[in-house]
């Protein structure tokens, strides 16, 4: 199946009407979706790290690299970004990555159709992320377009996903590029935050 066709019909799916997903309140130093993020810069997002880490050298490193030491890796991003035929589809773009498991789990707020596509064997090189194979599918029900259900075609998603960012800080851009799902050339691309908690 051609990417545009996938991308066309994952458009279809997310239909015209798009909420803008509702900030959550989160407790002091966190952010992000679920709060699953610490604060960089701050010395509330440090102490969170210190309170989640248990450890005294806690803190929280916001740059978008993989340093030495890095094991995972929170990204929170907007889709206001140049370059997204379909920015106004694709509210919300965050990823969690976990080199220690070499997975990254990217997920797109489109519409009423939410999708997660799980990059598999991955390698975390400076600002960039190679994934080996993806995996796609509905966060809820997955809905049936022109007769043809969504997850089905999710399911037939396997190749390659790589997350690249510019430098930058808070934000950078970034580029999650999903062989089959992005149509863009380059892939979604959007202004994200990164953070993980790390100890010194
Ligand atoms: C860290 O934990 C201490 C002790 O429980 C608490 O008083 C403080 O508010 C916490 N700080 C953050 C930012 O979570
Ligand atoms: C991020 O880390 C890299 C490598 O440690 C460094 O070269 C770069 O200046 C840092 N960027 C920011 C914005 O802190």
């Amino acid at each position: 199946m051609s990417k545009a066709l996938v991308l066309c019909l994952v458009l279809l799916a997310a239909g015209a009407t798009v909420a803008r997903a509702q900030d959550t309140l989160c407790p002091a130093g966190l952010e992000g979706p679920d709060c699953g993020m610490c604060a960089g810069g701050t010395t509330l997002g440090d102490e969170a790290c210190a309170n989640l880490t248990e450890s005294y050298s806690g803190w929280c490193y916001s740059n978008h690299t993989w340093a030495e030491g890095s094991t995972a890796k929170s990204y929170d991003c907007t889709t206001e970004a140049r370059g997204t035929d379909y920015a106004s589809t694709v509210t919300k773009v965050s990823a969690h990555c976990d080199a220690e498991i070499k997975k990254c789990d990217v997920h797109f707020a489109l519409g009423d159709s939410p999708l997660t596509c799980s990059g598999l064997d991955c390698t975390f090189d400076g600002y960039a992320v190679f994934c080996g194979y993806t995996k796609c599918s509905c966060d809820a029900a997955c809905p049936t377009v022109n007769g043809v259900s969504l997850g089905y075609m999710l399911e037939r998603l396997t190749g390659k996903t790589n997350l690249a960012c510019e430098e930058g800080w808070p934000e950078a851009l970034c580029s999650f590029d999903i062989e089959g799902l992005s149509a863009a050339s380059g892939g979604f691309q959007a202004f994200c935050k990164a953070s993980e908690c790390r100890e010194w």
